[in-house]
Protein backbone atom coordinates (compact mmCIF):
# COMPACT_ATOMS: atom_id res chain seq x y z
CA UNK A 1 0.00 0.00 0.00
CA UNK A 2 1.29 3.39 -0.56
CA UNK A 3 0.75 6.24 1.74
CA UNK A 4 -1.97 8.96 1.16
CA UNK A 5 -3.26 10.10 -2.42
CA UNK A 6 -1.71 12.92 -4.19
CA UNK A 7 -4.32 15.17 -3.59
CA UNK A 8 -6.90 14.20 -0.68
CA UNK A 9 -9.91 16.36 -0.32
CA UNK A 10 -12.03 16.06 2.92
CA UNK A 11 -15.75 17.12 4.12
CA UNK A 12 -15.32 20.48 1.98
CA UNK A 13 -18.86 22.05 1.89
CA UNK A 14 -19.81 25.39 0.69
CA UNK A 15 -22.99 27.24 0.11
CA UNK A 16 -23.75 30.55 -1.30
CA UNK A 17 -26.12 32.67 1.17
CA UNK A 18 -27.27 29.76 2.84
CA UNK A 19 -28.21 27.44 -0.13
CA UNK A 20 -25.65 24.39 -0.30
CA UNK A 21 -23.86 23.62 -3.22
CA UNK A 22 -21.06 21.28 -2.10
CA UNK A 23 -22.41 19.01 0.83
CA UNK A 24 -19.41 17.14 2.18
CA UNK A 25 -17.35 15.80 -0.74
CA UNK A 26 -14.52 13.62 -0.11
CA UNK A 27 -12.35 12.60 -3.50
CA UNK A 28 -8.71 11.19 -2.96
CA UNK A 29 -6.63 11.40 -6.59
CA UNK A 30 -3.98 9.49 -7.40
CA UNK A 31 -1.02 11.41 -8.94
CA UNK A 32 -0.64 11.40 -12.52
CA UNK A 33 -4.10 10.76 -13.17
CA UNK A 34 -6.51 12.16 -15.54
CA UNK A 35 -10.30 12.66 -13.93
CA UNK A 36 -13.40 14.13 -14.39
CA UNK A 37 -16.24 15.94 -11.91
CA UNK A 38 -19.28 14.56 -14.19
CA UNK A 39 -22.73 16.19 -13.61
CA UNK A 40 -25.50 18.62 -15.15
CA UNK A 41 -25.77 22.05 -14.53
CA UNK A 42 -25.80 23.72 -11.06
CA UNK A 43 -24.22 20.24 -9.85
CA UNK A 44 -21.23 22.04 -7.89
CA UNK A 45 -18.67 21.28 -10.36
CA UNK A 46 -16.86 24.38 -10.55
CA UNK A 47 -17.20 25.26 -7.05
CA UNK A 48 -15.35 22.23 -6.86
CA UNK A 49 -12.65 23.31 -9.13
CA UNK A 50 -12.11 27.13 -7.72
CA UNK A 51 -11.96 25.95 -4.09
CA UNK A 52 -9.06 23.61 -5.85
CA UNK A 53 -7.52 26.76 -7.69
CA UNK A 54 -8.10 28.95 -4.47
CA UNK A 55 -10.04 30.96 -5.68
CA UNK A 56 -13.22 30.03 -3.41
CA UNK A 57 -12.70 29.27 0.44
CA UNK A 58 -14.76 26.19 1.54
CA UNK A 59 -17.29 26.70 4.74
CA UNK A 60 -15.20 23.82 5.97
CA UNK A 61 -13.01 21.03 4.88
CA UNK A 62 -9.30 20.14 4.28
CA UNK A 63 -7.79 19.89 0.96
CA UNK A 64 -4.02 17.89 0.70
CA UNK A 65 -1.66 18.42 -2.02
CA UNK A 66 1.31 16.29 -2.25
CA UNK A 67 1.12 15.74 1.80
CA UNK A 68 1.10 19.29 2.55
CA UNK A 69 -2.42 21.32 3.86
CA UNK A 70 -3.14 23.73 1.30
CA UNK A 71 -6.77 24.52 2.39
CA UNK A 72 -5.69 28.11 3.00
CA UNK A 73 -2.65 28.65 0.64
CA UNK A 74 -3.53 31.35 -2.08
CA UNK A 75 -3.77 30.60 -5.63
CA UNK A 76 -0.31 31.98 -7.09
CA UNK A 77 1.19 29.44 -3.93
CA UNK A 78 -0.89 26.68 -5.00
CA UNK A 79 1.02 25.98 -8.65
CA UNK A 80 -1.43 24.91 -10.34
CA UNK A 81 -2.60 25.72 -13.80
CA UNK A 82 -6.11 26.17 -14.92
CA UNK A 83 -8.11 26.28 -18.14
CA UNK A 84 -11.35 27.68 -18.30
CA UNK A 85 -14.33 27.26 -21.17
CA UNK A 86 -13.67 31.25 -22.31
CA UNK A 87 -10.12 30.60 -22.78
CA UNK A 88 -9.47 33.24 -20.38
CA UNK A 89 -6.60 34.89 -22.55
CA UNK A 90 -5.34 38.68 -22.33
CA UNK A 91 -6.56 40.14 -24.96
CA UNK A 92 -3.80 42.54 -25.50
CA UNK A 93 -1.21 40.42 -24.93
CA UNK A 94 0.44 38.30 -28.24
CA UNK A 95 0.33 34.42 -27.63
CA UNK A 96 3.90 34.23 -26.51
CA UNK A 97 3.64 36.94 -23.87
CA UNK A 98 0.38 34.94 -22.57
CA UNK A 99 2.41 31.95 -22.23
CA UNK A 100 5.00 33.84 -20.70
CA UNK A 101 2.80 35.31 -18.16
CA UNK A 102 2.74 32.52 -15.63
CA UNK A 103 6.67 32.38 -15.78
CA UNK A 104 7.58 36.15 -15.58
CA UNK A 105 5.21 35.71 -12.26
CA UNK A 106 7.25 32.90 -10.68
CA UNK A 107 10.12 35.48 -11.57
CA UNK A 108 12.00 33.12 -14.21
CA UNK A 109 14.89 34.40 -16.25
CA UNK A 110 14.40 35.52 -20.08
CA UNK A 111 16.14 33.09 -21.93
CA UNK A 112 14.94 30.21 -19.72
CA UNK A 113 10.84 31.50 -19.59
CA UNK A 114 11.52 31.66 -23.78
CA UNK A 115 12.73 27.85 -24.01
CA UNK A 116 9.60 27.06 -21.77
CA UNK A 117 7.03 29.39 -23.79
CA UNK A 118 8.50 27.21 -27.33
CA UNK A 119 8.39 23.88 -25.48
CA UNK A 120 4.46 24.68 -24.27
CA UNK A 121 3.38 25.75 -27.34
CA UNK A 122 5.30 22.61 -29.38
CA UNK A 123 3.44 20.37 -26.66
CA UNK A 124 -0.05 22.11 -27.65
CA UNK A 125 0.84 21.58 -31.35
CA UNK A 126 0.90 24.90 -32.33
CA UNK A 127 3.60 26.71 -34.23
CA UNK A 128 5.79 29.12 -31.49
CA UNK A 129 6.80 31.64 -34.23
CA UNK A 130 3.49 32.45 -34.12
CA UNK A 131 3.17 36.33 -33.68
CA UNK A 132 -0.26 36.91 -33.44
CA UNK A 133 -2.93 38.01 -30.74
CA UNK A 134 -5.49 36.26 -29.15
CA UNK A 135 -8.23 37.88 -31.52
CA UNK A 136 -7.04 36.90 -34.64
CA UNK A 137 -6.73 33.11 -33.74
CA UNK A 138 -9.77 30.49 -34.09
CA UNK A 139 -11.80 29.11 -30.82
CA UNK A 140 -9.68 25.84 -31.10
CA UNK A 141 -5.93 27.61 -31.37
CA UNK A 142 -6.95 29.85 -28.49
CA UNK A 143 -7.61 27.06 -26.08
CA UNK A 144 -3.97 25.45 -27.25
CA UNK A 145 -2.57 28.86 -26.04
CA UNK A 146 -4.68 28.80 -22.68
CA UNK A 147 -3.84 25.21 -22.10
CA UNK A 148 0.06 26.24 -23.07
CA UNK A 149 -0.13 28.93 -20.51
CA UNK A 150 -1.40 26.44 -17.80
CA UNK A 151 1.39 23.96 -18.53
CA UNK A 152 4.11 26.18 -19.09
CA UNK A 153 5.01 26.18 -15.17
CA UNK A 154 4.80 22.75 -14.90
CA UNK A 155 1.68 22.70 -12.71
CA UNK A 156 1.38 20.23 -9.88
CA UNK A 157 -2.11 20.20 -10.75
CA UNK A 158 -3.87 20.92 -13.99
CA UNK A 159 -7.72 21.86 -13.33
CA UNK A 160 -10.11 22.60 -17.02
CA UNK A 161 -13.39 23.51 -15.89
CA UNK A 162 -15.55 22.69 -19.09
CA UNK A 163 -12.39 22.93 -21.66
CA UNK A 164 -14.01 21.76 -24.72
CA UNK A 165 -17.71 23.46 -24.46
CA UNK A 166 -16.78 26.24 -26.70
CA UNK A 167 -15.76 24.49 -29.35
CA UNK A 168 -17.67 22.74 -32.29
CA UNK A 169 -18.74 19.29 -32.45
CA UNK A 170 -15.50 17.70 -34.71
CA UNK A 171 -13.21 20.44 -33.08
CA UNK A 172 -14.42 19.21 -29.85
CA UNK A 173 -13.25 15.05 -30.22
CA UNK A 174 -10.22 16.02 -31.83
CA UNK A 175 -9.15 18.54 -28.70
CA UNK A 176 -10.38 15.95 -26.20
CA UNK A 177 -7.98 12.86 -27.97
CA UNK A 178 -5.34 16.01 -27.38
CA UNK A 179 -5.65 16.52 -23.79
CA UNK A 180 -5.12 13.21 -23.05
CA UNK A 181 -2.53 12.29 -25.15
CA UNK A 182 -0.68 15.60 -23.69
CA UNK A 183 -1.80 14.02 -20.08
CA UNK A 184 0.23 11.10 -20.88
CA UNK A 185 3.55 12.86 -22.50
CA UNK A 186 3.58 15.09 -19.39
CA UNK A 187 2.61 12.91 -16.69
CA UNK A 188 0.34 15.89 -15.04
CA UNK A 189 -2.23 15.20 -12.46
CA UNK A 190 -5.72 16.92 -14.39
CA UNK A 191 -9.19 17.20 -13.37
CA UNK A 192 -11.27 17.98 -15.84
CA UNK A 193 -15.25 19.51 -15.43
CA UNK A 194 -17.45 18.25 -18.20
CA UNK A 195 -21.41 17.80 -18.68
CA UNK A 196 -20.68 15.94 -21.19
CA UNK A 197 -20.42 11.92 -20.43
CA UNK A 198 -19.00 10.60 -23.55
CA UNK A 199 -16.20 13.08 -23.18
CA UNK A 200 -15.73 12.22 -19.74
CA UNK A 201 -15.67 8.44 -20.29
CA UNK A 202 -13.23 9.44 -23.37
CA UNK A 203 -10.50 11.03 -21.46
CA UNK A 204 -10.50 9.40 -17.79
CA UNK A 205 -9.04 7.04 -15.46
CA UNK A 206 -11.48 7.89 -13.06
CA UNK A 207 -14.69 10.12 -12.96
CA UNK A 208 -16.40 11.73 -10.24
CA UNK A 209 -20.09 11.55 -10.62
CA UNK A 210 -21.97 14.64 -9.19
CA UNK A 211 -25.76 15.42 -8.90
CA UNK A 212 -27.11 18.23 -6.08
CA UNK A 213 -23.74 18.89 -4.37
CA UNK A 214 -22.72 15.49 -3.96
CA UNK A 215 -20.57 12.74 -5.50
CA UNK A 216 -22.84 10.05 -6.39
CA UNK A 217 -19.71 7.56 -7.33
CA UNK A 218 -16.33 7.50 -8.39
CA UNK A 219 -14.98 5.03 -10.78
CA UNK A 220 -13.17 4.13 -13.74
CA UNK A 221 -15.18 4.64 -17.09
CA UNK A 222 -15.94 0.96 -17.17
CA UNK A 223 -17.36 0.59 -13.63
CA UNK A 224 -19.29 3.41 -13.59
CA UNK A 225 -20.88 1.99 -17.41
CA UNK A 226 -21.37 -1.55 -16.82
CA UNK A 227 -22.10 -1.00 -12.83
CA UNK A 228 -23.83 2.52 -12.17
CA UNK A 229 -24.50 3.29 -8.79
CA UNK A 230 -27.87 4.90 -9.25
CA UNK A 231 -30.35 4.59 -11.97
CA UNK A 232 -29.34 8.10 -12.86
CA UNK A 233 -26.10 7.44 -13.75
CA UNK A 234 -27.53 4.58 -15.59
CA UNK A 235 -29.82 6.92 -17.37
CA UNK A 236 -27.12 9.36 -17.72
CA UNK A 237 -23.90 7.79 -18.75
CA UNK A 238 -23.67 6.13 -22.33
CA UNK A 239 -24.58 7.99 -25.85
CA UNK A 240 -27.88 6.30 -25.93
CA UNK A 241 -28.00 5.38 -22.54
CA UNK A 242 -29.32 2.44 -20.53
CA UNK A 243 -32.57 1.78 -20.60
CA UNK A 244 -34.54 2.19 -17.36
CA UNK A 245 -37.18 -0.40 -17.70
CA UNK A 246 -40.00 -0.64 -14.22
CA UNK A 247 -40.87 -3.55 -12.91
CA UNK A 248 -41.84 -5.93 -9.88
CA UNK A 249 -39.61 -9.14 -9.53
CA UNK A 250 -42.19 -11.48 -9.47
CA UNK A 251 -40.62 -14.75 -9.07
CA UNK A 252 -37.23 -16.12 -9.89
CA UNK A 253 -37.71 -16.43 -13.56
CA UNK A 254 -40.23 -13.88 -14.21
CA UNK A 255 -40.42 -10.15 -14.07
CA UNK A 256 -43.39 -8.21 -14.06
CA UNK A 257 -43.12 -4.45 -16.36
CA UNK A 258 -44.98 -1.80 -15.47
CA UNK A 259 -47.89 -2.18 -17.92
CA UNK A 260 -48.87 -5.56 -16.57
CA UNK A 261 -46.77 -7.81 -19.11
CA UNK A 262 -44.55 -10.64 -17.74
CA UNK A 263 -41.26 -11.22 -19.35
CA UNK A 264 -39.03 -14.65 -18.88
CA UNK A 265 -35.51 -13.64 -18.51
CA UNK A 266 -33.13 -16.51 -19.43
CA UNK A 267 -32.01 -18.97 -17.07
CA UNK A 268 -29.06 -17.31 -16.24
CA UNK A 269 -30.45 -13.99 -14.90
CA UNK A 270 -32.81 -15.44 -12.54
CA UNK A 271 -30.71 -15.39 -9.46
CA UNK A 272 -30.08 -12.28 -9.83
CA UNK A 273 -33.84 -10.97 -10.30
CA UNK A 274 -34.64 -13.09 -7.52
CA UNK A 275 -32.04 -10.98 -5.06
CA UNK A 276 -34.75 -8.15 -6.07
CA UNK A 277 -37.40 -9.49 -3.73
CA UNK A 278 -40.43 -10.62 -4.92
CA UNK A 279 -42.96 -8.12 -4.96
CA UNK A 280 -40.63 -4.98 -4.98
CA UNK A 281 -40.94 -2.22 -7.46
CA UNK A 282 -37.61 -1.79 -9.46
CA UNK A 283 -36.14 -0.31 -12.17
CA UNK A 284 -33.59 -2.83 -14.10
CA UNK A 285 -31.00 -1.47 -16.42
CA UNK A 286 -30.61 -2.61 -19.93
CA UNK A 287 -27.65 -1.79 -22.24
CA UNK A 288 -28.99 -0.94 -25.44
CA UNK A 289 -26.53 -3.39 -27.14
CA UNK A 290 -26.71 -6.04 -24.46
CA UNK A 291 -30.28 -6.62 -26.00
CA UNK A 292 -31.32 -8.86 -29.01
CA UNK A 293 -34.04 -8.74 -31.53
CA UNK A 294 -35.36 -11.39 -32.74
CA UNK A 295 -38.66 -12.58 -34.52
CA UNK A 296 -39.35 -16.28 -32.97
CA UNK A 297 -38.19 -18.11 -29.56
CA UNK A 298 -38.95 -18.75 -26.20
CA UNK A 299 -38.37 -15.79 -23.75
CA UNK A 300 -39.00 -12.52 -25.90
CA UNK A 301 -40.82 -9.52 -25.13
CA UNK A 302 -43.86 -8.65 -28.01
CA UNK A 303 -42.78 -5.16 -28.97
CA UNK A 304 -43.03 -2.63 -31.87
CA UNK A 305 -40.94 -0.60 -33.82
CA UNK A 306 -41.27 2.77 -33.67
CA UNK A 307 -38.36 4.52 -35.37
CA UNK A 308 -34.80 3.02 -36.72
CA UNK A 309 -32.00 5.11 -37.12
CA UNK A 310 -29.30 4.52 -39.05
CA UNK A 311 -25.70 5.21 -37.75
CA UNK A 312 -22.84 4.07 -40.29
CA UNK A 313 -21.62 1.23 -38.24
CA UNK A 314 -24.58 0.42 -36.20
CA UNK A 315 -28.36 1.12 -35.92
CA UNK A 316 -30.64 2.25 -33.12
CA UNK A 317 -33.93 0.58 -32.99
CA UNK A 318 -36.49 2.22 -30.72
CA UNK A 319 -39.30 -0.04 -29.94
CA UNK A 320 -42.33 0.17 -28.35
CA UNK A 321 -43.44 -1.91 -25.60
CA UNK A 322 -46.96 -1.10 -23.57
CA UNK A 323 -46.25 2.10 -23.07
CA UNK A 324 -42.48 1.94 -22.52
CA UNK A 325 -39.62 2.60 -25.09
CA UNK A 326 -36.97 0.68 -25.32
CA UNK A 327 -33.88 1.19 -27.80
CA UNK A 328 -31.36 -1.61 -28.92
CA UNK A 329 -28.40 -1.17 -30.94
CA UNK A 330 -27.92 -4.14 -33.80
CA UNK A 331 -25.58 -4.17 -36.42
CA UNK A 332 -25.96 -2.12 -39.38
CA UNK A 333 -25.96 -5.43 -41.24
CA UNK A 334 -29.02 -6.63 -39.50
CA UNK A 335 -32.29 -6.11 -41.08
CA UNK A 336 -35.51 -5.74 -39.20
CA UNK A 337 -37.89 -7.00 -41.84
CA UNK A 338 -41.45 -5.89 -39.81
CA UNK A 339 -42.40 -4.08 -37.13
CA UNK A 340 -43.37 -6.40 -34.93
CA UNK A 341 -40.54 -8.06 -32.89
CA UNK A 342 -39.60 -9.82 -30.05
CA UNK A 343 -36.98 -8.28 -27.47
CA UNK A 344 -34.15 -10.43 -25.95
CA UNK A 345 -32.85 -9.83 -22.66
CA UNK A 346 -29.34 -9.83 -22.00
CA UNK A 347 -27.51 -12.60 -21.40
CA UNK A 348 -25.60 -10.96 -18.25
CA UNK A 349 -26.72 -10.32 -15.09
CA UNK A 350 -29.08 -6.96 -15.19
CA UNK A 351 -28.11 -4.39 -13.11
CA UNK A 352 -30.97 -3.80 -10.75
CA UNK A 353 -32.31 -0.62 -9.02
CA UNK A 354 -35.16 -0.07 -6.22
CA UNK A 355 -37.57 2.22 -8.10
CA UNK A 356 -38.18 4.68 -5.03
CA UNK A 357 -34.42 5.92 -3.97
CA UNK A 358 -32.80 4.74 -7.18
CA UNK A 359 -29.89 3.23 -5.21
CA UNK A 360 -28.47 -0.49 -6.34
CA UNK A 361 -29.94 -3.52 -5.50
N1 LIG B 1 -21.52 33.13 -6.91
C1 LIG B 1 -22.59 32.41 -6.62
N2 LIG B 1 -23.59 32.92 -5.85
C2 LIG B 1 -24.68 32.19 -5.54
N3 LIG B 1 -24.88 30.92 -5.96
C3 LIG B 1 -23.95 30.36 -6.74
C4 LIG B 1 -22.75 31.08 -7.11
N4 LIG B 1 -21.99 30.26 -7.89
C5 LIG B 1 -22.68 29.11 -7.99
N5 LIG B 1 -23.84 29.15 -7.31
C6 LIG B 1 -24.84 28.06 -7.17
O1 LIG B 1 -24.18 26.91 -6.67
C7 LIG B 1 -24.61 25.72 -7.33
C8 LIG B 1 -23.40 25.05 -7.98
O2 LIG B 1 -22.88 25.90 -9.00
P1 LIG B 1 -21.65 25.50 -9.92
O3 LIG B 1 -21.31 26.69 -10.74
O4 LIG B 1 -20.58 24.92 -9.08
O5 LIG B 1 -22.31 24.35 -10.82
P2 LIG B 1 -21.73 23.60 -12.10
O6 LIG B 1 -21.89 22.15 -11.82
O7 LIG B 1 -20.39 24.11 -12.45
O8 LIG B 1 -22.80 24.00 -13.22
P3 LIG B 1 -22.58 24.32 -14.80
O9 LIG B 1 -22.47 22.97 -15.49
O10 LIG B 1 -23.85 25.01 -15.18
O11 LIG B 1 -21.37 25.17 -14.96
C9 LIG B 1 -25.67 26.16 -8.32
O12 LIG B 1 -26.91 25.94 -7.73
C10 LIG B 1 -25.41 27.63 -8.51
O13 LIG B 1 -26.58 28.32 -8.82
MG1 LIG C 1 -19.64 25.16 -14.10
Amino acid sequence: MTGSPYLRIRSVQKSYKGSVALHDIDLDVEQGAFVSLLGPSGCGKSTLLQILAGLLEPDRGQIQLDGADITNLPPWRRNIGLVFQNYALFPHLSIRQNVRFGLDMLGMGRVEAEKRVDESLEMVGLDPSLSRRPGELSGGQQQRVAIARAIAIRPRLLLMDEPLSNLDAVLRHKVRLELRELHDRTGITTIMVTHDQAEALATSDRIAVMQSGRILQYEAPETLYGAPATAFIAGFVGSPPANLLPLTASGPDNWTLADGQVWQPAAVLAPKANGAQSGRACLIALRPETLTIGTSGDGGLPARVAAVEFNGGDRLVHAETGGTRITVRIAASQAIASPDILLFPPQQAPVLFDATTGTRL
